[in-house]
């Protein structure tokens, strides 16, 4: 067999603990299917006396990652610290440079700085590999590179946080406030740091720009995407999307339009009946349009560190396969040619960096789709036919619309003398929605903010 790929991880929370966990468990297995062991010889974190439940004293302590990302003793990089600035960045950036594969579950680096590092990667002949940065275990990322290598995609959406879809979930199913329910996705390990950055809806905009680049062939460009989080979502808009056969989730969607690639993430109700309605609690689900295997849906644990150390483990198991550690390599392998003869991937986003385009970004203002819109409106004679002129001045065509007695119980606390009205549109476009609902807030015939929730075929 051959010699061991040898790991050095920087950053030991949920992750990293949980990594080390599986290696060890997984041993016999792993050098079984890479041909050779997999030993984590080296590791980097801020506390040293910390107990992370796992055993570390086989194992060199750094307390720089930059120093732990250049150590001559390492095969592989693996990088679980976080951010997308420093010391993260200049950590990967320093082990890629020194001609080391890097395994990162560091969605906001790649979101900032994916191209310039997978160029890094291209020119050192290294691997970059982030399967673990979009959907924890499910193996996305690979799907798009290699498995539909092959097919042109149309749209790729998906529910990308755990957390978000956790909220969504005991709020729909156990009727718990969002405050509540948040804390508890944050006691079990699903909610990032800052957890306004989870339900803000920023953590799925990251994953959507690396899949978008991976699907689309574009420069990762997180700031061309539309953002909008869950924190204004309603216990009466979860009950009415009940009732009307929907459910509301998070979702990324990056889609091919003809003026450019639309890349959104907002609430969305889908039909109670799709596939991916039926993804619940922290569980992410990705689906692809693809021509001639449409829809293809993967379904599995998105937050988490089992789940996101599977995902980083599978990364480390590519390189094993694929590269003899460069050092190694350097003295055994090097051979008359001069040339590294190892294989490894080294177009992280399935296309040399330079064949990646710019992306044209198709404006918000014209995603065309059906609406819910939930206005609070005066009780008075006139008010829906007001409303109901405002829509039609911008041809909007209502497929429904239910205006609820004050007092049914299934809305927020009624404003004296207002009632919930919910409209569910045709097809119309987003313009269209944002000045019909101005003219009707000129009108004076709603108190408060119009609730719009758009919908997604599936
Ligand atoms: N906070 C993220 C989530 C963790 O809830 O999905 C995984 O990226």
């Amino acid at each position: 067999m051959s010699q061991p790929l040898r790991v050095g991880v920087a950053g030991l929370g949920t992750v990293g603990a949980a990594l080390i966990a599986q290696v060890a468990r997984q041993r016999e297995q792993l050098a079984a299917r890479c041909g050779r062991s997999i030993e984590i010889v080296a590791v980097c974190a801020r506390s040293r006396v910390k107990n992370r439940g796992v055993d570390l004293k086989a194992m060199k302590w750094f307390s720089d990652p930059v120093a732990l990302a250049r150590a001559p003793d390492i095969d592989v990089f693996v990088e679980l610290i976080g951010g997308a600035g420093d010391p993260a960045k200049s950590a990967v950036a320093a082990a890629l440079d020194a001609g080391k594969s890097v395994v990162t579950a560091n969605k906001a680096l790649l979101a900032k700085h994916g191209v310039k590092l997978a160029a890094l990667a291209e020119k050192r002949h290294v691997a970059l590999n982030f399967e673990a940065a979009v959907g924890g275990a499910i193996p996305i990322v690979k799907t798009l590179r290699e498995g539909l290598a092959g097919n042109a995609i149309d749209r790729i959406y998906g529910i990308l946080n755990g957390t978000c879809n956790y909220i969504l979930t005991r709020m729909e199913q156990d009727k718990m406030a969002f405050a509540e329910c948040l804390k508890e996705a944050q006691r079990l390990g699903y909610a990032e740091a800052d957890p306004t950055f989870d339900i803000e809806g920023h953590d799925t905009a990251q994953k959507l720009s690396i899949l978008a680049s991976l699907a689309f062939g574009s420069k990762v460009d997180q700031r061309a995407i539309y953002v909008e989080g869950i924190s204004s979502i309603a216990p009466a808009d979860l009950a009415a999307a009940d009732e009307l056969g929907y459910r509301v989730k998070l979702l990324g969607v990056a889609v091919k339009t003809p003026i450019g690639i639309e890349q959104r993430v907002h609430p969305t109700m889908v039909r109670k009946d799709s596939a991916i309605a039926q993804v619940m609690g922290v569980t992410n689900a990705v689906t692809v349009d693809a021509d001639g295997i449409n829809p293809l849906t993967l379904v599995g644990p998105g937050a988490g560190g089992t789940a996101t150390a599977s995902a980083v483990l599978s990364d480390i198991g590519d390189v094993a396969r694929t590269q003899v550690g460069y050092t190694r390599l350097a003295h055994d392998r090097l051979q008359n040619s001069g040339k590294p003869e190892f294989c490894v991937r080294t177009e992280p986003f399935g296309r040399p960096t330079a064949r990646l385009t710019s992306v044209r970004k198709a404006p918000m203002q014209r995603h065309a789709g059906g609406y819910y819109i939930r206005l609070q409106a005066r009780d008075k004679p006139g008010t829906a036919a007001t409303i109901a002129k405002r829509l039609a001045q911008q041809d909007i065509s209502l497929e429904s619309i239910v205006q609820r007695h004050a007092k049914d119980g299934s809305g927020p606390a009624p404003k004296i003398g207002s009632v919930p009205v919910i409209l569910i549109t045709y097809a119309t476009s987003e313009d269209a929605v944002r000045k019909a609902l101005a003219a009707v807030g000129r009108d004076r015939v709603i108190s408060g903010r119009p609730q719009v929730i758009r919908i997604e075929k599936n």
